[in-house]
C-alpha cells in the first residue's frame, strides 16, 4: 500500500486530522487537503484545530504550532512529526530571560508573536501572528498602551513603522527570512520590472521596503491569486511555492535571493525545521502515538487566555 494510503487509513482509524503549514512538503500539503485537514498560516492552523471535532490533531509544522493547538484544545491529543522541529524565534526567547525583560518594564503591555514557547505565551497579555499583529498593536496603541514586543525584531520593526506605536523590541530573528538580501533583490527587480514583490514581515527592513505586498503566508498566497501581475518575486520560505502554483498555475514565481551563512547558496530559503516533516514520520507518529505535546496545566490555562483573546479579536 502507498504510504499516503496508509496515513489516510490511520487518520480515519484514530479520528485524527492533519493540519499543515504552507512551508512543509507538497506531499504533506496534498495529504492534509485530501483528508479534510488544513493547509494554512499559523493563525488559521490554531483556529482550525480548536474548531474541528477530531480526537487527535497531527501538526505538520514546528513545535510552537503543536503547542498552540494543544493549549487551545487541551482535551485533544496533539502530535508533532519531529520533536526537534523548533524555530529560531522560539529558541532565542527563553522564559528566564524573557521574564526578566518583562519585569524590568512593568508599564508595558506584553505582546508576543505566536513563534514562542507555551511559557512565554503564558507571560504575555496578547499573542499575535503575522496575520494579526498590525490589527492588535493598532488597537493597543489607540488605547494609549506602550508595548513590550517579542521575539521577532523585524516583524516588530515593521509593525512599529506602520502603526507608530511605542514598542520596545526583543532582538530575535528568523534565520530563514533574515538571510534575504535587499541589494540582490533590487537587481532582480530590475531584471523583472513587471513582477510584484511579495515579502513576509520576518524579513529585514531593507527587504520589506522593496515589497509590493507585505503579509502573512496566507496574505502572500492571496496576493498571487488576486493580483493582475503574471510574475511574482517571493521573499519567504520556498515551501510556499506548492500552494502558489496550485492557486495560480499559469503564473511565474521567482525566489528572492538569500545568502546562507557559510554557504554560497543564493536561492535557498527553506526552514530546516519545517523540512523535518516527512510522510514517513507522519505515519510513524500515527502508528506509535509518539511526539505528543504535553503542557503544564497552569501554563496552558494562562497561555490560552492570551491566544483566545487574539482569536476572538480576529474572528
Ligand atoms: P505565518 O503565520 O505567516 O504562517 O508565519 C509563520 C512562520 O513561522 C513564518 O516563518
Ligand atoms: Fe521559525 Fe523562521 Fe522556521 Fe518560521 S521559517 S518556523 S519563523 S525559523
Amino acid at each position: 500500500m502507498l504510504i499516503q494510503d496508509q496515513i489516510k487509513a490511520k487518520l480515519k482509524d484514530k479520528n485524527a486530522v492533519l493540519v499543515a503549514h504552507y512551508y512543509v512538503s507538497g506531499e504533506l500539503q496534498i495529504l492534509a487537503e485530501e483528508t479534510n485537514g488544513l493547509v494554512s498560516d499559523s493563525l488559521e492552523m490554531a483556529r482550525f484545530g480548536q474548531n474541528c471535532d477530531a480526537d487527535t490533531i497531527i501538526v505538520a509544522g514546528v513545535k510552537f504550532m503543536g503547542e498552540t493547538a494543544k493549549i487551545l484544545s487541551p482535551e485533544k491529543t496533539v502530535l508533532i512529526l519531529d520533536q526537534k522541529a523548533t524555530c529560531s524565534l522560539d529558541d532565542g526567547c527563553l522564559i528566564k530571560d524573557f521574564t526578566k525583560f518583562c519585569d524590568e518594564h512593568p508599564d508595558r503591555k506584553v505582546v508576543v508573536y505566536a513563534n514562542t514557547s507555551a511559557q512565554v505565551k503564558a507571560r504575555a497579555d496578547w499573542v499575535v501572528t503575522s496575520g494579526s499583529a498590525l490589527k492588535v498593536v493598532k488597537h493597543l496603541h489607540e488605547n494609549g498602551e506602550k508595548i513590550l514586543w517579542a521575539p521577532d525584531k523585524n516583524l516588530g520593526n515593521y509593525v512599529q513603522n506602520r502603526i507608530g506605536a511605542n514598542m520596545l523590541l526583543w532582538q530575535g530573528a528568523c534565520i530563514v527570512h533574515e538571510r534575504f538580501r535587499a541589494e540582490a533583490l533590487s537587481s532582480l527587480k530590475i531584471k523583472h520590472p513587471k513582477a510584484a514583490v511579495l515579502v513576509h514581515p520576518e524579513s529585514p527592513q531593507a527587504v520589506v521596503n522593496l515589497a509590493d505586498v507585505v503579509g502573512s503566508t496566507t496574505a502572500l498566497v492571496n496576493a498571487v491569486k488576486n493580483r493582475n501581475e503574471q510574475t511574482f518575486i517571493v521573499a519567504t520560505d520556498n515551501g510556499i511555492f506548492h500552494k502558489m502554483h496550485k492557486v495560480a498555475p499559469n503564473k511565474k514565481f521567482i525566489e528572492a535571493p538569500t545568502m546562507k551563512e557559510g554557504s554560497d547558496c543564493e536561492y535557498c530559503a527553506h526552514c530546516e525545521w519545517m523540512a523535518m516533516n516527512t510522510l514517513e514520520n507522519c505515519l510513524d507518529v500515527l502508528k506509535t502515538g509518539k511526539n505528543e505535546i504535553i503542557i503544564d496545566s497552569i501554563i496552558s490555562k494562562k497561555a490560552r487566555q492570551s491566544i483566545q483573546k487574539l482569536l476572538d479579536f480576529t474572528a
